[in-house]
């Protein structure tokens, strides 16, 4: 089979690329990334060469691109994980993630449709179902929970869900979605939690937790979701959607605090800011669904996945230090800058 994956020089669409080729050497995979600030080609490079895989750079936006790729590579599968993925530029900056995440994905489902492929996957996020109450641990997000966004990332991924539901059933394109926690692991850039928190326990700065650490979030190593959206684009049911997470809600605080002991870093580094606006309290997915129909469950515990990935940002610095030390700096003073510290 012929599979196109887009955003594939990105955190879970590299492991991703990796886990397929791994896993079905019989297929090819074809990646598409246009190699944003959050795309990085380095991290292709063990797999640049292989004859079963191939890689062009271009926007899922572009139609004339797309139409070009889709009609030399006759893919039977497409997963989409192209986005613009990071809640804290959204609000800085809502409109691109409009034109990668809803554009972007209406684009790559017209080649789709046009080009005849056999399953449309659509990777998206638990976010679009909004936040829990801390207060009410007994609540859970299952695929029949209203979507409800709070920022202009996950109203982006809510948006790119109705219309694949749209295009599926107006036009009948075979579709998926899967809705996923939040991921951990090799690879991730440095501006989401753990890896950002990793780097600065490593350089001895401030570690910037957003209020009183107290949000939670339910995490997942990458490769458990990746297992997860291969055996859906094989066995899932088209039409349908279905809730990724492994159980395994945390405070931000304590994540903090665990990446500090195990670094042997004194939690004096732990700094308390301004909150995030809109901030979502807690995230918690049901994975029942996928776990009865599909036999899916995690792998990796997460006190066994932490250890893995900060041995992987100890021993590939310089895959991170080369993006830190860019306009990665930029970032960093324009978004941390203006935080105040609360505490
Ligand atoms: P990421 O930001 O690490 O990677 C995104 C990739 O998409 C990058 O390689 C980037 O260059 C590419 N890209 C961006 N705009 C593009 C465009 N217009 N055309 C082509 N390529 C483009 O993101 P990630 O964390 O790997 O997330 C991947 C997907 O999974 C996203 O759709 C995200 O919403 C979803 N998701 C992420 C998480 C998480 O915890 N990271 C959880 C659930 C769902
Ligand atoms: P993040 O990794 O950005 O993922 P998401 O917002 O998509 O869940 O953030 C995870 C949690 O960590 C979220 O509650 C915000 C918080 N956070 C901080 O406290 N400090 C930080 O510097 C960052 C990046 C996030």
């Amino acid at each position: 089979m012929n599979i196109i994956v887009t955003g594939g020089a990105g955190f879970i669409g590299s492991n991703f690329v990796f886990l397929e080729l791994r896993e079905h050497p019989e297929d090819r995979i074809i990646c598409i990334d246009k190699l944003t600030y959050a795309g990085n080609l380095k991290t292709l490079k063990p797999v640049m060469d292989k004859p079963n895989f191939k890689f062009y750079k271009a926007d899922i936006c572009d139609k004339t691109a797309m139409e070009e790729i889709f009609k030399t590579e006759k893919p039977d599968i497409v997963v989409n994980f192209a986005a613009e993925s990071h809640v804290d530029r959204s609000i800085e900056n809502p409109q691109i993630f409009l034109e990668t995440n809803i554009i972007g994905t209406s684009v790559l489902m017209d080649m789709s449709r046009k080009y005849g492929v056999k399953r449309y996957h659509q990777v998206s996020t638990d976010e679009v179902y909004g936040d829990l109450p801390l207060d009410r641990p007994d609540l859970f997000f299952t695929e029949e929970t209203p979507l409800h966004t709070s920022s202009p990332y996950s109203s982006s991924k809510a948006g790119a869900d109705l219309l694949v539901n749209a295009y599926h059933r107006t036009y009948g394109l075979p579709t998926t979605i899967s809705r996923c926690s939040n991921n951990y692991g090799p690879y991730q850039f440095p501006e989401k939690l753990i890896p950002l928190m990793i780097a600065n326990a490593l350089a001895d700065k401030k570690l910037p937790v957003y209020g009183a650490g107290q949000n939670v979030r339910d995490w997942l190593y990458v490769e458990d979701h990746c297992k997860a959206i291969d055996l859906i684009i094989r066995k899932g049911t088209v039409g349908e959607v279905y809730n990724i997470g492994g159980h395994n809600e945390m405070h931000n605080i304590d994540i903090v605090k665990i990446i500090l002991k195990e670094l042997g870093k004194p939690e004096s580094l732990i700094e308390h800011v301004t909150d995030r606006a809109g901030h979502d309290q807690r995230y918690a997915i049901d994975p029942a669904k996928i776990h009865a129909e599909l036999g899916w469950l995690p792998e990796t515990m997460f006190k066994d996945g932490i250890k893995k990935t900060i041995k992987w940002y100890l021993d590939n610095k310089e895959w991170w230090e080369d993006i830190i030390s860019g306009d990665y700096q930029n970032y960093y003073a324009e978004m941390y800058g203006k935080k105040e510290v609360i505490d």
